[in-house]
């Protein structure tokens, strides 16, 4: 798939909460096709210390404006930088990088969200949805406070919600709800994007049931582009990068 490198014009920096903002950016031509589980590597200019891009999964795109959306959560100086932009500010970005999520093989899938995870699984919700599929969207956290604007999920399937604390959704941890727990078997393919305790234990389960598992890793990368090997993580087939071949992996083929 062709990359591109463009001066993306922000065209809002929308706080959702203390940790987290989403900007849109507007592209300036027109917007080329981009996959579910893609990302860009986005050059952050305003920072003294952050010298390589950062990796931010495609959120959203409007084809019909041009724009596409990043959900960001602030954790270090690049996305704390990266919050301070305002409208009209520009934003460079290398992108669509990386592969995306293969399609069901059966009627049910499952998303699988744990806190900024949710990110790459929106358009992966959409696309589902376009091809017929009513996916359940199972978005997990420790608080209420993780449960990043789950209603934007609900016109692509149904949403579900567990936090460790109680405060939104179900008690308990993703694996430990009733969609686990009573109606794994009906699902075709499972698809996570998390912290990588999560994803470890989601992959774990569908391995007990058979279940084909996905999962979109979020390993510190560099170059973005297969070329300095800190991305690398070891699969059956020896070691792949994650920002070429990956980010999304089927964990059948992962030495988890
Ligand atoms: C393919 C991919 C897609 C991603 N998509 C998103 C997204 O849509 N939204 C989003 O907010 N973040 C996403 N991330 C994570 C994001 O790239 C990092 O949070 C960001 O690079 C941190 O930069 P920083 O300068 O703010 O923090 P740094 O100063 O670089 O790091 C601050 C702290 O965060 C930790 N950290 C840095 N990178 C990561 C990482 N990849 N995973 C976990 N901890 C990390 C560091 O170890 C350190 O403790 C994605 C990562 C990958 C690889
Ligand atoms: S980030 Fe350089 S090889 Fe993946």
């Amino acid at each position: 798939m062709k990359k591109f490198i463009h001066d993306f014009e922000v065209t809002r920096n929308i706080h959702i909460t203390d940790d987290y903002f989403a900007l849109n950016l507007k592209c300036p031509v027109s917007l080329p096709d981009m996959l579910p589980g893609q990302f860009a590597e986005v050059l952050v200019g305003n920072s003294a210390t952050t010298y390589l891009r950062r990796p931010i999964s495609i959120y959203d795109t409007n084809y019909d404006t041009n724009e596409l959306s990043l959900l960001i959560k602030k954790v270090g100086d690049g996305t704390i930088a990266l919050s301070k932009l305002k409208e009209g500010d520009i934003l460079n970005l290398v992108y669509p990088l990386g592969n995306t999520f293969s399609m069901p093989q059966g009627e049910n899938a499952l998303l699988i969200c744990g806190g900024v995870g949710i990110a790459p699984m929106l358009l992966l919700a959409k696309l589902l949805h376009s091809k017929g599929y009513n996916p359940d969207i199972l978005i997990g956290g420790r608080t209420s406070a993780d449960i990043i604007e789950p209603g934007k999920y609900e016109p692509y399937g149904e949403v579900f919600i567990t936090t460790d604390d109680g405060s939104a959704g179900e008690k308990g941890m993703v694996t430990q709800h009733s969609l686990f727990t009573e109606k794994i078997k009906s699902y075709s393919i499972i698809y996570a994007c998390g912290p990588d305790p999560m994803m470890k234990a989601v992959a774990r389960v569908a391995a007990s049931h058979q279940i084909p598992c996905e999962i979109s890793l979020e390993n510190t990368m560099a170059c973005g582009i297969g070329a300095c090997l800190c991305c690398v993580v070891e699969t059956i087939d020896g070691n792949k990068t994650t920002c070429v071949d990956g980010p999304v992996f089927d964990t059948r083929t992962l030495k988890l």
